[in-house]
């Protein structure tokens, strides 16, 4: 697959010719002033919770490429009002079948509110399944036990777990949750941005690599590809 980082937890996938783009947060995010938010392509746009952090350039880059924004009820009522009206409300439990594969809706354990204050639902985490590959995007969560059952249900090639810590998890509870899900690749995200996410990569890479997994991290702008060829 196909995967390009835009920062933070922001990520574009091209999956079955279709253009994913996750938690928008480009253009307050001092690290991604490299990154062109008016040249990011999306068919769809999936956002895990209502943080400004995920969700500062959704509205205009749902305007501009007119993708279908994929969110919790609350922040799909809250995207109506401001304009943005191709949206699919989903909420946790919930899968829903998309011309690029399914998406099924898990819970995150955090908190969600919208840049203006509104009640932005409950903070969900995705698995996208497509017919060869799946894969786990955890949005912000602390470590939770329900992660077992995203691994004992399916088989995850690889998630994007977050390591910064202070806000969500850390490498050291991400590591576990790498063994929840019963995954081996893990893309690490949701670090560096502020002050309070900093960490060592080096060390946060070595830790993994002791525990028998590999953490991928990405350079701001960097394309890889990860996971199956085949969709
Ligand atoms: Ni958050
Ligand atoms: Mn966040």
């Amino acid at each position: 697959m196909d995967i390009t980082y835009y920062g933070h937890s922001c990520f574009g996938i091209e999956l079955n010719g279709k253009y994913l783009l996750f938690d928008p947060f480009i253009t307050p995010n001092e690290l991604a002033k490299g990154i062109d938010p008016a040249a990011i392509k999306a068919d769809y746009i999936l956002i895990s919770h209502g943080h400004e952090d995920h969700i500062a350039d959704a509205v205009s880059i749902a305007n501009r490429t007119g993708a279908k924004v994929i969110c919790a009820f609350e922040i799909h009522q809250w995207l109506n009002k401001n304009g943005v009206i191709n949206t699919h409300p989903m909420n946790i439990g919930g899968k829903w079948k998309f011309n690029f594969g399914s998406v099924k809706c898990v819970y995150a354990a955090h908190s969600s509110s919208l840049p203006d204050g509104n009640y932005g639902g409950s903070p969900m985490g995705f698995v996208i399944e497509s017919i060869k590959s799946s894969f786990y995007f955890a949005g912000d969560t602390a470590l939770t036990y329900d992660m077992k059952l995203i691994g004992d249900y399916r088989t995850i090639d690889f998630a994007f777990l977050p390591i910064g810590d202070n806000y969500t998890m850390g490498v050291d509870n991400a590591i576990i949750a790498a063994d929840f899900i019963n995954c081996r690749q893990i893309i690490g995200m949701h670090h560096d941005t502020f002050e309070s996410i900093k960490i060592d990569k080096d060390d946060a890479a070595k830790k993994f690599s002791l525990a028998g997994l590999e953490l991928i991290i990405f350079n701001i702008g960097e394309n890889k590809t990860i996971g199956h060829l085949q969709e």
